[in-house]
C-alpha cells in the first residue's frame, strides 16, 4: 500500500493566501455587486517594463529562427544574465560575489523551500514571528518540526518574536541554532535591518557554524541609502549566508517568473562524519538534477532590468508603489491607527483598532468596505492584533480603499 508524507498532515488547514482567497471568493459569490479591492497578497498590478517586454519579444523571434533557436539552457542560468546580476546587484555595492555563485530560478518561494533538500534533518531552525509562512511550512513538510499548537506554533522551531517593542528586528538568540531565516525589507512587517543588525547576525552565525537564509526579495524598495541591500555587504557573510532575490517585486515578474539565489563558494556545512562540505557544490548538483532552468525568453527579459532604460522604468514602478505605501500610511494615521513599515518596503503593518483580532478585522474590512488585506495572525502567533496592507495596486484602488476604510473607522 502506498503511503504519504505524513508531515503534510501537520500543516495548518490552508496556506495563508489560499485561505484568504477562499473567504474572499465565498464573499464575492454572495455579494456579486460588491466592488472588491485586493490589498492582501503582495502581487504586482502594473504592466511589465517596456525594456523587459521588448527584450522578450526579440527573444521570442530568435526562438522562431533555426540559427538563433535555443533548446535546454544551462540549469544554473545563462552566463550573460548571471554576469549582469553579479556586476550590478553585488560588485557595484562592494560585495564580493562572482557570477558563478548566482543560480537563476523561477522564484524565491520555490528556492526557499528547495534549499532544504541539501541541509540535514537535524538542524535547529529559527524563524521570526511573524514570518513569511513559506519558511515554516516547508520545514513542516520536510519533517523538521513536531505538531502545531493552538497558537499556530510548531514544536521544534525556535520562534524569535518581532514587535513594535524591538523595532520588528529579532534579538540574537541566546541558544545555538543552525539555520536562521531573515527577511529584509521584511515581509510582513515592512521593517528594515541596519548594517549593525546584520553584522550581529553574521557574527553569531560564524561563531555557531550556522547558515543564514537571507530573503532580500524586497531590496529594491529600500529608500534610505544607509541601509544594506544584500547581506554580502557585511564582512564575513560569504562564509555563512545564502541570499534569495527575485525579479517579481522590482520588475513585476510575479506572473513571468524569474529569481535567483546566491550561494557563495566559501560557504560550508558539516557532513555526518564531521567533514566540511561546500554548499555551492550540493546546490549545483541539486539544480542540475531537479531543474531545467528558466526559459531563454524570460531570462532575456530579466537581463533588460539592468539596461539603462530598464533601470529607469523599474525606478518608476517602485516609486509608484512607494507612493501608494505613503498614501496608506498617511490615511490610516489620520484615522488614528498605528502603522509600521511602508517606508522602505511595499507593506504597511497596521495595529488592528479596538483590540480586534486580526481575522476579525479582516472580516470587518471585507464585509463592511469590501477591502481585502492580510491578517497578521496568518504570519504567526505574534502577528495577532496586526494586519498587513499591501501597496501593490493601482493608485485609484489604493485611494478608494483608503477612503472607504477611513470613513468606516472614523464613523
Ligand atoms: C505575500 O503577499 O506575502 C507575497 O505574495 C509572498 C510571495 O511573493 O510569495
Amino acid at each position: 500500500m502506498a503511503t504519504i508524507n505524513d508531515n503534510y498532515l501537520k500543516l495548518k488547514a490552508g496556506y495563508l493566501f489560499p485561505e484568504i482567497g477562499r473567504r474572499v471568493s465565498a464573499f464575492a459569490a454572495e455579494h456579486p455587486e460588491a466592488k472588491l479591492i485586493r490589498l492582501g497578497i503582495g502581487d504586482v498590478t502594473e504592466p511589465l517594463p517596456a525594456a523587459c517586454r521588448s527584450a522578450m519579444i526579440k527573444a521570442v523571434n530568435e526562438m522562431g529562427d533555426r540559427e538563433t533557436f535555443q533548446g535546454y539552457g544551462p540549469e544554473q542560468g545563462f552566463g550573460w544574465l548571471r554576469e549582469k546580476i553579479a556586476a550590478h546587484d553585488f560588485q557595484a555595492r562592494g560585495c564580493e560575489i562572482d557570477a558563478s555563485e548566482i543560480f537563476i530560478s523561477d522564484g524565491s518561494k520555490c528556492d526557499c523551500g528547495n534549499i532544504l533538500d541539501i541541509f540535514g534533518d537535524n538542524n535547529s531552525i529559527a524563524v521570526t514571528d511573524p514570518v513569511y509562512p513559506v519558511y515554516v511550512d516547508t520545514n513542516v513538510m520536510a519533517g523538521h518540526t513536531g505538531e502545531v499548537n493552538e497558537k499556530g506554533e510548531y514544536a521544534g522551531l525556535v520562534y524569535l518574536p518581532i514587535s513594535a517593542e524591538n523595532d520588528f528586528t529579532a534579538e540574537i538568540p541566546s541558544q545555538k541554532v543552525d539555520l536562521i531565516y531573515l527577511c529584509f525589507p521584511n515581509n510582513p512587517t515592512g521593517a528594515t535591518a541596519t548594517k549593525e543588525h546584520l553584522k550581529a547576525w553574521v557574527d553569531y552565525a560564524k561563531a555557531n557554524g550556522s547558515v543564514i537564509f537571507f530573503d532580500a526579495a524586497y531590496e529594491a524598495y529600500i529608500q534610505d541609502p544607509a541601509l544594506p541591500h544584500s547581506i554580502y555587504e557585511i564582512e564575513g557573510a560569504r562564509d555563512c549566508a545564502i541570499e534569495f532575490r527575485s525579479f517579481s517585486k522590482n520588475a513585476g515578474f510575479t506572473g513571468t517568473r524569474c529569481a535567483f539565489t546566491v550561494v557563495p563558494k566559501s560557504l560550508t556545512a558539516k557532513a555526518k562524519d564531521g567533514s566540511d562540505i561546500q554548499i555551492w557544490q550540493l546546490w549545483n548538483r541539486r539544480q542540475a538534477t531537479k531543474f531545467n532552468g528558466v526559459s531563454y525568453i524570460v531570462q532575456r527579459g530579466a537581463e533588460a532590468v539592468y539596461s539603462e532604460a530598464g533601470k529607469s522604468q523599474i525606478r518608476a514602478l517602485i516609486d509608484f508603489y512607494m507612493e501608494n505605501a505613503r498614501i496608506i500610511r498617511e490615511q490610516l494615521t489620520t484615522a488614528g491607527i498605528a502603522v509600521y513599515g511602508g517606508i522602505n518596503a511595499p507593506y504597511v503593518w497596521v495595529k488592528t483598532p479596538q483590540g480586534l483580532s486580526s481575522w476579525d478585522f479582516f472580516d470587518k474590512l471585507l464585509h463592511s468596505v469590501h477591502v481585502v488585506g492580510t491578517p497578521g495572525a496568518g504570519f504567526g502567533a505574534a502577528g495577532e492584533g496586526y494586519f498587513r496592507i499591501s501597496a501593490f495596486n493601482s493608485r485609484e484602488n489604493v485611494n478608494e480603499a483608503m477612503r472607504r476604510i477611513v470613513q468606516k473607522l472614523m464613523a
